[in-house]
């Protein structure tokens, strides 16, 4: 950590604090660095199809325009319906329709994808709010999808939930590490399940694989900075650390079930309100 003159902390604890900080917004940098390109290609899709769309309507308006051009010059009927038969009209009528319908879809699956962009990144965001759990979750979804979809069947089970006091983004970002660690521990391809419920004044959610399973001996190292079993370059093994810190500064505690061979499963719990916690500018 640089320390300039002017921004020199006053105490230790106040450069952890920024320390930790750093850590957090630079882990989320290399994390949507990394998703980028998933990102990248998932709206490269549609946009293929959209523009190749907008060229067959194209076409389709020229054969159109034909008919209704000729309404002013055909001598008879029968020569408008000779042109109408030979563009084949019901063919290009139908198919028009289920150009524009799956146009607009993936117009929709960009924009969605850009608004979970834009919520998953409110970097400046540090205060805590009340927020819809589900719609961070539903966001963070969104963005990692490329990373699951190839890996697992996602499922959500959503309680009745109230809204909780939180830093969203920073719950985002649990939940991202979360679910690509259990696309990770998935060898070929398996089900991930989401689910979230309240138990009196807390909230929970968790997320669930069939993958590999974690050794028990290995469970009380998850939560170190570092500790990573995969393979260099693959993982920094600061995902779980760095959900831990988020976790415990909302006041919450995670959970790990995990039976070798049978899947895992992570439970966050964070309480509705935030007892004592002044909220920050
Ligand atoms: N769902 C899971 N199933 C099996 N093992 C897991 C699971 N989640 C975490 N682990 C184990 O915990 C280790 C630490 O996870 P953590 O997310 O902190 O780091 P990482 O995924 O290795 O790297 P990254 O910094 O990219 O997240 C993983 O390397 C893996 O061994
Ligand atoms: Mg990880």
């Amino acid at each position: 950590m640089e320390i300039s003159e002017n921004n020199r902390p006053t105490s230790l604890e106040e450069a952890l604090a920024q320390a930790n900080r750093q850590l957090l917004q630079s882990e989320k940098l290399a994390a949507i660095g990394q998703i980028a390109a998933g990102v990248a290609h998932e709206i490269n899709n549609p946009v293929g199809y959209v523009q190749s769309n907008i060229q067959t309507l194209g076409n389709y308006l020229q054969d159109l325009f034909r008919i209704t051009d000729a309404v002013a010059s055909a001598g008879s009927v029968d020569e408008l319906k000779s042109i109408r038969d030979n563009i084949d009209y019901d063919y290009v009528r139908g198919d028009l329709d289920d150009l524009l319908k799956e146009s607009l879809e993936g117009l929709d699956r960009i924009k969605k994808i850009i608004a979970s962009l834009k919520d998953f990144s409110h970097a400046e965001e540090e205060a805590f709010k009340p927020a819809d759990l589900h719609r961070g979750i539903e966001t963070t979804l969104n963005v990692v999808n490329n990373e699951l979809k190839y890996k697992a069947e996602v499922h959500t089970d959503f309680g009745d939930i109230p809204s909780i006091e939180c830093i969203v983004s920073q719950v985002n970002q649990v939940a991202m590490n979360l679910l690509v660690n259990a696309a990770h521990a998935i060898e070929q391809f398996g089900r991930i399940d989401i689910r979230t419920g309240q138990s009196g004044d807390e909230v929970w959610f968790e997320v669930e694989d069939n993958g590999a399973g974690i050794d028990p001996s290995n469970l009380t190292h998850l939560f170190e900075p570092f500790y990573t079993t995969k393979p260099v370059g693959k993982g920094t093994g600061l995902g779980l650390a760095l959900s831990k810190s988020i976790v415990d500064k909302h006041s919450g505690r995670i959970e790990v079930d995990s039976v070798i061979g049978r899947g895992t499963r992570f439970r966050v719990w964070l309480p509705i309100q935030q007892a004592g916690v002044a909220p920050t500018a």
